[in-house]
């Protein structure tokens, strides 16, 4: 992402039309706290308008609308006094736009019994106090709804719960002191339901500071199911505020009535007023097949996009339900049946490979000058096509696989590395040729090929599990 980039964009706007009005002065860091608070809870997207194609001429007004509406202030459209205030509250990090109770696609554990693991602890508190504190949250929720919870010590739980600060390995980096105190993933596999905690927030079990139990009832919430509410009692409002009662913290209807709509009453009770659940959507029969295979698979900023035939998967990180568009949708001028794709060095470039062409998309914009010719990068002519390109963020490397084989290419230097193409096998062991897409995401390398995917820890240098290839399409 470019910062100063966006801040003109943003600040543009709304300093040239909307004039603040009270206390609030419109300097530089409100400035940037809009826009940050924007962007990270309400999708307020740079390229949005471009991506969606959608014609309102003032985003930022209608975004700021969007915001205080959600949080049952008044809708003036402008960065008020409230409005700023309101901003500098700490809360919950999961977006608030969406406007259902539960993440879109209604996502659910499919199962009664969960599992849970306290990965590490905060300094802040004993580890009994956290323990407890994540058991009394679970409770909660457990005398509601016909859940149960059991912890474990080792190995993958459905719930994996850790305190981490900064940038830790998703694409919600924590941001310091204030501001975000945690975020939880819908319900899934891998790092669906896991709950983050900021450790730079000063973790406690009483008013001062951030107090542990409260904060984890609202991600565990999450965890289940439930997106934010914008009902003020409700315990998944987004903003954090202690309340006194939080001993025995006492769920709102609304609350209530969300996680029942998913895994109805307590099964006590579920004989006397048996509670109709919401049916989960008809599948795509496409997506779930347990044949399919892709053609290419990207991350666009924090996104991935998985191509098949004419048509692509879009997946963001909170709403695990796939959107399906056809590619022409987006660009008319690409071809289908797409060889590779990677998300460049400098983020919101895509580059898209078939046969010797590649071209390079920003939004929804092919950029001008292309196609160009694979060549150009380095190969040999005996090179008609590649399988498949990933891009290591770390490293600013993109490895290109083409058979047996691999090149290395330096995004830095935009030449390719000495000494490749080498043999796939010698560096990646236990991944056979030929494959067909190629994601690296959480340090590790996922490889398609045909209907299973490999992730590969290059530390290790292994292969650490097999799954199908669609699984991150929530199968
Ligand atoms: C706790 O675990 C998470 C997830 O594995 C990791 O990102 C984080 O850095 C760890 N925190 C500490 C304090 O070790
Ligand atoms: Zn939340
Ligand atoms: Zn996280």
């Amino acid at each position: 992402m470019e910062p100063l980039a966006i801040l003109v964009l943003l600040c543009f706007p709304i300093c040239s039309a909307y004039p603040l009005h009270g206390a609030v002065r419109q300097d530089h860091s409100t400035m940037d706290l809009a826009q940050q608070y924007l962007e990270k809870y309400y999708n307020f997207r740079k390229n949005e308008k471009q991506f969606f194609k959608r014609k309102d001429s003032s985003p930022v007004v209608k975004k700021i609308e969007e915001m205080q509406k959600f949080l049952g202030l008044e809708m003036t459209g402008k960065l008020d006094s409230n409005t700023v205030e309101m901003m500098h509250k700490p809360r919950c990090g999961v977006p608030d736009v969406g406007g259902f109770s539960t993440f879109p696609g209604s996502p659910k554990w499919r199962k009664n019994h969960i599992s849970y693991r306290i990965v590490n602890y905060t300094l802040d508190l004993p580890r009994e106090s956290v323990d407890s504190a994540i058991e009394r949250a679970l409770k909660v929720w457990e005398e509601v709804t016909p859940l149960t919870f059991s912890r474990i010590s080792e190995g993958e739980a459905d719930i994996m719960i850790s305190f981490a600060v900064g940038e830790h390995g998703d694409f919600y980096p924590f941001d310091g002191v204030g501001q975000s105190l945690a975020h939880a993933y819908p319900p899934g596999p891998g790092f669906y339901g896991d709950a983050h905690f900021d450790d730079d927030e000063k973790w406690s079990l009483g008013p001062s500071g951030t107090n542990l139990f409260l904060v984890a009832a609202h991600e565990l919430g999450h965890s289940l199911g439930l997106f934010h509410s914008n009902n003020k009692e409700s315990l998944m409002y987004p903003v954090y505020r202690f309340s006194t009662s939080q001993a025995n913290i006492r769920l709102s209807q609304d609350d209530i009535e969300g996680i029942q709509s998913l895994y109805a009453r307590p099964s006590s009770d579920a004989t006397v007023v048996p509670v109709p659940s919401v049916s989960p959507k008809p599948e795509t029969p496409v997506k779930c097949d347990p044949a399919l295979s892709f053609d290419a698979v990207t991350m666009l900023r924090g996104e991935f996009l998985f191509f098949k035939d004419r048509h692509f998967w879009r997946r963001t990180q909170w709403n695990p339900e796939p959107e399906f568009h056809l590619i022409s949708a987006f660009w008319p001028s690409l071809p289908s049946g797409l060889d590779a794709a990677y998300e460049a060095n400098n983020k919101d470039r895509v580059l898209i490979f078939k046969g010797s062409q590649f071209w390079a998309v920003r939004g929804n914009e092919v950029q001008a000058g292309y196609p160009k010719r694979i060549h150009t990068l380095g190969f040999p002519p005996t090179v008609k096509k590649i399988d498949a390109a990933v891009f290591e963020k770390e490293k600013k490397k993109t490895y290109f696989f083409v058979g047996d084989k691999y090149w290395r290419f330096d995004e830095t230097r935009q030449l390719m590395d000495k000494g490749f193409p080498r043999l796939i096998t010698d560096d990646f062991p236990g991944i056979e040729p030929q494959v067909d897409a190629v994601l690296h995401a959480f340090g590790f390398f996922y490889f398609f090929r045909g209907s299973s995917q490999f992730e590969f820890d290059p530390n290790a240098r292994t292969v650490t599990h097999t799954l199908k290839s669609n699984s991150w399409l929530l199968c």
